[in-house]
């Protein structure tokens, strides 16, 4: 089965679980909280920019976008019905009908994680199509070197992507400056017991955002349109 078509039946069957599946445990939860924090610091407003979503699923990180687009109709339901303002369109990250060089910032979370390395490479190019001229592309990927290093061999699609920053950063250099990387989970913060997470955080985010950070479990980057 072609790999788009496994990827949209599986979310269309996960959509109603979805938010507690993924995000109903301290493990979702962190990583939102981590993410959220990330996406304060650096997002302009949703009220004077045009800010995407991509692979927006039920919505998680809509407060932060103004439209959203998904492969699978059932995750754009479950969002469509938690943000009834915003503008919905299932579509491809790969290639979709938005108008080229309509947004000022495009952020796609958890998404990349499912592509192959030449899927990578075209969403790159289309959200480079997309973009505004120094717009911005921020989106996470699970951590090469920490995989390497914790011996992490992908069970199955699901999350078998993983990259390193110079990987990215030879992906497309000729349309992108890159701006900034953030770690994420470099301590194992959601398996410890929660008295004492409030005391690891601080050292999570300083490991996060040292020379180690390549060994967080996953980078967020922040690319900008050249
Ligand atoms: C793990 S979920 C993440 C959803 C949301 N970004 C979040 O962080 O909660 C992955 C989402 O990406 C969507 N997706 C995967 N590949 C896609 C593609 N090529 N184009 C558009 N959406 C895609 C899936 O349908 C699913 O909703």
């Amino acid at each position: 089965m072609e790999h788009s078509r496994i990827l949209l039946d599986y979310y269309d069957n996960l959509a109603i679980h979805y938010d507690e599946n993924r995000f109903g445990n301290t493990y979702g939860q962190y990583i939102h909280q981590q993410e959220v924090k990330i996406l304060t610091q650096i997002l302009p407003s949703i009220t004077t920019h045009n800010i995407l979503d991509l692979g927006c699923g039920t919505g998680r990180l809509m407060a932060f976008a103004n439209y959203g687009l998904d492969i699978s109709p059932a995750m754009i339901q479950e969002a469509q019905a938690k943000f009834p303002n915003k503008y919905f369109s299932v579509g491809h990250a790969i290639k979709n009908d938005f108008k080229s060089h309509f947004f000022h910032t495009i952020f796609s979370f958890h998404v990349l994680m499912h592509q192959n390395q030449q899927e990578t490479a075209t969403i790159l190019s289309e959200a480079y199509r997309l973009l505004k001229t120094g717009g911005q592309f921020i989106f996470d990927f699970p951590s090469d070197k920490r995989r390497k290093l914790v011996n992490h061999k992908a069970q199955n699609w699901h999350a078998a992507n993983q990259f390193s920053l110079e990987q990215i950063k030879a992906l497309t250099p000729t349309q992108w400056d890159f701006k900034q990387s953030y770690g994420l989970l470099f301590l194992p913060i959601h398996r410890v017991p929660k008295r004492f997470r409030s005391l690891l955080i601080p050292l999570d985010n300083i490991l996060c955002q040292s020379f180690l950070q390549e060994y967080a479990s996953y980078l967020i980057v922040v690319l900008t349109k050249k």
